[in-house]
């Protein structure tokens, strides 16, 4: 069905704001959530912490004071969104919990995009961070079991699988090789763009969960995990950011925002399930409807036709859904690849680079928390976790001894 965000209407700024009696929401039960409503939460989340990061960031740069003045009035209403997503998480759900949440929302999420995305540069580089976080997940869920004694596969509900990908000890590489090409605006499917943007969101989001949440883990290995693991998280928001199109002004870039969440609300809106979330997202796109609509009309102020940067009608949703079999097909190809510069391929495909061994020998010198724990975890469970639903591993050399 189709559904024109510019013609439809929306809640006005002036009645989006919320009392603290409806934004502090009832969260959720964790032991009855399903696994992908609260991937939903937690894209959701990310989307409007970049949202209201990214309205600072114009505002900072932005000599209009009337502007700046309607960036504050929908940045508060995206503030409220953010609270009223985020607070849905229970005060009982361990931060170690929520970051399994987190990791099978970065493979079922880069999968997704990664399977639907029109341009194949772009397919390429998600794929290649899709293992990196697939990888990230097992670490964590060996952590979890260690530490908690929970699997994590009952978080995951046998949607999502539990093995090694690409081994995060070999992830670390240096700055110069997460920089990707950047795709053009002009000529890219609309839907690269968003599909570039929400995964940004989401990696941000996460990178900004681990530097801030590392460090409330007891045990000193877990924290060594934390730390590592958001030094990837860093790597990945450089290899994301680098896709979009530096061309973009700030107000079109605050038009694509607006129209991002438009359209994963509209997505969310129409998968959910959970009668108690579901209401959320309908009454959060009625929101952005309004935002969306209020920055079309400075855009064309200022000369820019909001229909040429993205279309009319929404496109097709995004779907989180189970993707084992797309993991698998994509860790039996690539999970030795690697990057240099712009590329990725396989090592010998790739030009000579003595940079990533330096930087390998002076990270792994004394060897990496993520190998720890899968040695810690074995001797003390008798055996690594993992969750494998289809199967012994589809790479003989990460199958399990
Ligand atoms: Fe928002
Ligand atoms: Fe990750
Ligand atoms: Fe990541
Ligand atoms: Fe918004």
């Amino acid at each position: 069905m189709s559904f024109n965000p510019f013609k439809e209407r929306g809640i006005p700024a002036e009645k989006q704001l919320r009392p603290w009696s409806e934004l502090n929401v009832k969260p959720y039960d964790k032991n009855e959530v399903h696994p992908y409503t609260k991937a939903r939460i937690i894209l959701m989340n990310g989307v409007e912490v970049e949202g209201a990061i990214f309205s600072h960031q114009f505002a900072r740069n932005l000599d209009d004071p009337e502007l700046k003045k309607q960036l504050a009035l929908t940045r508060r209403a995206e503030q409220q969104q953010q609270k009223a997503i985020n607070w849905l998480s229970p005060g009982d759900e361990t931060p170690l919990e929520t970051t399994i949440g987190y990791e099978q929302v970065a493979v079922d999420l880069t999968a997704f995009l990664s399977a639907n995305v029109p341009d194949p540069y772009v397919k390429q580089v998600f794929d290649f961070g899709l293992l990196e976080d697939f990888d990230h997940l097992y670490r964590y869920s060996n952590l979890l079991q260690m530490t908690e004694g929970i699997k994590s596969e009952k978080m995951l509900g046998k949607f999502t699988e539990v093995t090694p990908g690409r081994p995060t000890i070999k992830e670390h590489r240096h700055p110069f090789d997460d920089v990707r090409k950047h795709v053009d605006r002009k000529k890219a499917d609309p839907l690269t763009n968003l599909f570039i943007l929400t995964l940004l969101a989401g990696e941000q989001q996460t990178m900004n969960f681990y530097m801030n949440l590392g460090n409330t883990f007891k045990e000193q290995l877990g924290r060594g995990l934390y730390q590592e693991i958001a030094m990837i998280e860093e790597q990945h928001v450089t290899q994301y950011e680098s896709l979009l199109d530096p061309t973009t002004s700030w107000i079109e870039n605050a038009l694509l925002h607006e129209y991002n969440e438009c359209w994963l609300y509209w997505s969310f809106m129409e998968q959910e399930k959970d009668a108690k979330i579901k209401p959320i997202w309908e009454l959060h796109l009625n929101m952005e409807l309004t935002h969306l609509q209020t920055v079309a009309e400075i855009a064309r102020k200022m000369g820019v036709e909001p229909e040429q940067l993205v279309p009319a009608s929404l496109p097709k949703p995004l779907e989180f859904k189970s993707q084992i079999d797309y993991v698998r097909g994509i860790l039996a190809e690539q999970v030795t690849w690697n990057a240099c510069e712009t590329q990725i391929g396989p090592p010998e495909k790739l030009p000579e680079n003595s940079r990533y061994k330096a930087t390998q020998d002076l990270l792994n010198a004394k060897g990496a928390p993520s190998e720890e724990v899968i040695n810690m975890n074995r001797s003390k469970s008798g055996k690594e976790y993992r969750c494998e639903l289809k199967g012994e591993h589809p790479v003989r050399e990460l199958r399990s001894k």
